[in-house]
């Protein structure tokens, strides 16, 4: 296995660009230094552009889960109700942590499919909640869920909406503003295609008003809004990481919000369109599926324990498994941040070639004809 040379087509972490990993080998700076302040500073605004928002921002070091973490522990109190609506594995830890905070209720639905609008309604009807959490981007089922619909029935009620953005922020189109977000969560290995260890989060006026004291120490969300906007951080960061989110963040905006999220748009139909030619079955409704990951269901007979570690040390191609219940009965190929469509070329060109070696042929070529057909 050739670590250094691989097709990495994970749900997060995925590709670095060489720009981004370059900065990753710099010398150490000090934090507490003008040079460092104007990293911050510069982060800030990037961040601001990412999130599409004018409001607060804040960047952590700790992974996506402590960015979630870091919301919720700040935004939530002990009595109250919170409503987590769940149809994976990530909505299930937002619940998790929600849980930890405050009085949590679970409303789930069935995985790879849309949450049914009209049983939230109901739930909100019935019960005074204070807040509502929702994964965005369900990267265990490869689904994306009408936040913006859930968004209003959450303003209709005055609801806290917090939102996990982890897989979605930088590759989907987010509105924090028009959906009625009060905080968001993006982590710095998926979408903005930086090094993993990164999380930040981005507020509503509302958001940044209700945080508040006693939180877990680190966590302090507040603190690291505040710290963020004056071009510091509470305690020594993570640097080189930061150093390279910038470069990450920076080639966004070159790029463009909206034409990274319409390439990401573009990438996943060619991954479904590719899927669909050699016969696999999409796992998530095709209403949901994601455009910055893709889930597929094992042929009969093919599996898991074959199919990826040949990708892998025969072709040099990693693509994820899956999760939770699903786990053997799926693979799942992030096609999110920098990757390409020359990517999921070698990507299927290796999915076809492993699933015709191990007795489950297809027609060979026909995925890789839905990709080109697209490379315009
Ligand atoms: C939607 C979503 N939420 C949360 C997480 C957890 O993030 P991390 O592993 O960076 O803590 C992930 C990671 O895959 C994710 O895809």
């Amino acid at each position: 296995m050739d670590y250094e040379d691989t097709t990495l087509m994970l749900a997060g972490p995925v590709k670095i660009h060489p720009r981004v990993l370059k900065v990753m080998s710099t010398p150490s700076i000090g934090h507490r230094t003008s040079h460092f302040r104007e990293v911050c500073l510069e982060i800030r605004d990037l961040l601001r552009y990412a999130f599409d928002t004018e409001g607060a921002v804040a960047v952590i070091s700790g992974s996506g889960t402590a960015g979630l973490e870091a919301m919720l522990c700040s935004t939530l109190r002990v009595d109250d109700r919170v409503l987590c609506i769940t149809n994976g594995k990530f909505g299930e830890r937002m619940y998790e942590i929600a849980s930890l905070y405050s009085q949590a209720d679970q409303l789930d639905f069935p995985w790879g499919k849309a949450v049914n609008l009209q049983v939230l309604k109901e739930r909100l009807d019935a019960d005074a909640y204070r807040a509502v959490t929702l994964c965005h981007n369900e990267t265990s089922t490869a689904a994306t869920n009408l936040a913006s619909e859930v968004g209003k029935l959450a303003s209709r009620d005055d609801l806290l909406y917090l939102v996990d953005g982890i897989t979605s922020v930088g590759g989907l189109p987010v509105e924090m503003e028009a959906w009625g977000i009060d905080g968001i969560v993006l982590g710095s290995q998926k979408c903005l295609a930086a090094p993993a260890g990164l999380s930040a989060v981005a507020l509503s006026e509302r958001g940044y008003e209700v945080l508040r004291d006693g939180t877990p120490y680190y966590l302090d969300l507040k603190a690291h809004v505040d710290r963020l906007g004056k071009g510091d951080t509470p305690y020594t960061p993570a640097i080189h990481l930061l150093l390279a989110f910038r470069e990450a963040l920076r080639m966004l905006r070159e790029e463009g919000l909206r034409s990274r999220i319409e390439r990401t748009a573009l990438l996943g139909k060619a991954c479904r369109e590719a899927g669909r030619a050699i016969g696999l079955g999409l796992y998530p409704d095709l209403e949901c599926a994601s455009d910055t990951v893709s889930a597929f269901w094992y042929p009969d007979g093919v599996k898991d324990e074959q199919f990826r570690p040949r990708l892998r040390d025969e072709h040099r191609v990693m693509v994820a498994g899956g999760q939770g219940s699903i786990r053997g009965r799926v693979f799942r190929i992030g096609h999110m941040g920098v990757c390409s469509l020359s990517d999921l070329l070698i990507t299927y060109a290796a999915v076809e070639a492993v699933l015709d070696k191990i007795g489950h042929p297809v027609q060979k070529g026909a995925s890789l004809e839905a990709i080109s057909r697209l490379m315009v």
